[in-house]
């Protein structure tokens, strides 16, 4: 969800009214996903580097959390919407991890859409983390170190318990992963934007998505396989 403080500086606002705005494009972009059907949305929300912001910023952006996870309480329990999150959770204040928790676990068995919120969060923070999990088990004799494989590594990530994603979408023109979901976006179509996040919109989503369905994936095969029932691209495609 990028460019907020380029948008409110070229409005001549102070940054903080950019990551206002784009809160207003998260309410807009959740309804919009449900609305269409999407399983799974997960939002780049503040990183594990964004703490070496200003101090009045961060402070903002985890006033705007506690702000969102309040007002959009009635909304995401009553569309059947999982909220879940990724990353150094911990590491927020307080005031707004317990109303986060909270709402977490009350909307646990909410099946229509999972939200998930990046907070704290870097994909090789992830990756180190999960790492030193396997290391651990190996060393209390849990594990041997030829059983770990891909499908071991995935079971320590934050993401454990959700499909990697198809499409990323980044926007305000810039073109780069930014630390996320390093191992998760190995196959992911990626799209990227002109359009700054407070901008963002329903239109753009649908652009995005009809971008995406015209794509083919191949998952390293030939497009003559992708026809072939028993292909691994079949299978990616069911998940
Ligand atoms: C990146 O834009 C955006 C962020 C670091 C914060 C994103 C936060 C929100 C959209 C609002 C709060 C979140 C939720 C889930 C309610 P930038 O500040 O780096 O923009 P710039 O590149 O133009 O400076």
């Amino acid at each position: 969800m990028d460019g907020n403080g380029r948008w409110a500086v070229e409005r001549g606002l102070p940054r903080v009214e950019g990551h206002r705005a784009g809160a207003d494009a998260v309410h807009r972009t959740v309804k919009a996903c449900r609305e269409l059907g999407l399983s799974h949305l997960t939002l780049y929300a503040f990183s594990e580097q964004n703490w070496r912001r200003p101090e009045a910023e961060v402070q903002a952006l985890m006033q705007l959390l506690l702000e969102y996870v309040r007002r959009e309480r009635a909304e995401i329990l009553d569309n059947d919407i999982r909220l879940n999150a990724i990353g150094q959770i911990d590491r927020l204040p307080a005031f707004v991890r317990g109303p986060l928790r909270e709402l977490m676990e009350r909307s646990a068995g909410n099946r229509g859409m999972v939200l998930t919120l990046a907070l704290s969060y870097g994909g090789r923070e992830e990756l180190v983390a999960a790492t030193r999990r396997l290391a651990e088990r190996v060393a209390r004799g849990e594990l041997a170190p030829d059983d770990i494989d891909e499908a071991a590594l995935e079971g320590h990530l934050d993401t454990h318990d959700l499909p990697d994603p198809d499409l990323l979408i980044r926007t305000s023109g810039e073109e780069r992963i930014s630390n996320f979901l390093l191992w998760q976006l190995a196959y992911t179509e990626l799209h990227f934007t002109p359009v700054a996040w407070p901008e963002f919109d329903r239109t753009h989503l649908l652009e995005a998505l009809d971008r995406f369905g015209a794509r083919e994936r191949r998952f390293g095969l030939t497009s003559a396989q992708l026809g072939a029932p028993d292909s691994l691209a079949s299978e990616k495609s069911r998940c």
